[in-house]
């Protein structure tokens, strides 16, 4: 299935619903939690809902408002390793699994996540990569 048809087939309430499901694990997990405003996850919710909502095919609300999403750049301040971005993963999967959509939407969300989790890793593990320095793997 397209990505563009995505939309169609979930509407704003399966968009709703995944992203609640993700952002409910977020407070009480040890690596996330603390990156996220604990004062504003409802607006941090919504964000990424109007995202999702826009990336697949509905009302482009996002860029409304909050222009381009250079979704790199926003994410430079958040130290984003290959654990993070495993984790992110993690409870985004738990999340297209606790939302029950069609099969194809939901391969089509898990790929779109796992790869975009991947293009935002920012820096790199030092224990894995000894004499990396985070500046060599920013730009590549
Ligand atoms: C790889 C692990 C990731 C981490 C650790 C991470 C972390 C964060 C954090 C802490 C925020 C700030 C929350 C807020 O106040 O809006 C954020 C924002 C956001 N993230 Fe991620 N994120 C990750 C992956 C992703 C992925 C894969 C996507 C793509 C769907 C994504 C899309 C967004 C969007 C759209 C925003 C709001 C940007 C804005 O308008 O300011 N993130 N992320």
């Amino acid at each position: 299935m397209e990505e563009s048809e995505v939309f169609t087939l979930l509407g704003e309430t399966g968009f709703a619903r995944l992203v609640a499901a993700f952002y409910r694990q977020i407070p009480q997990d040890d690596i996330l939690g603390p990156m996220y405003p604990a004062e504003d996850l409802e607006g941090a919710e919504q964000r990424l809902r109007n995202f999702l909502i826009f990336r697949f095919g509905g009302p482009a609300r996002y860029i409304e408002q909050r222009g381009h999403p250079r979704l790199r750049q926003r994410h430079f301040r958040f130290p984003i390793n290959q654990a993070a971005r495993d984790r992110w993963i993690l409870l985004m999967n738990r999340a297209i699994e606790a939302s029950e959509f069609p099969e194809e939407a939901a391969h089509c969300l898990t790929r779109f996540f796992a790869e975009t989790a991947t293009f935002l890793i920012n820096q790199s593990d030092a224990a894995a990569h000894p004499g990396a320095s985070a500046q060599a793997l920013r730009w590549h």
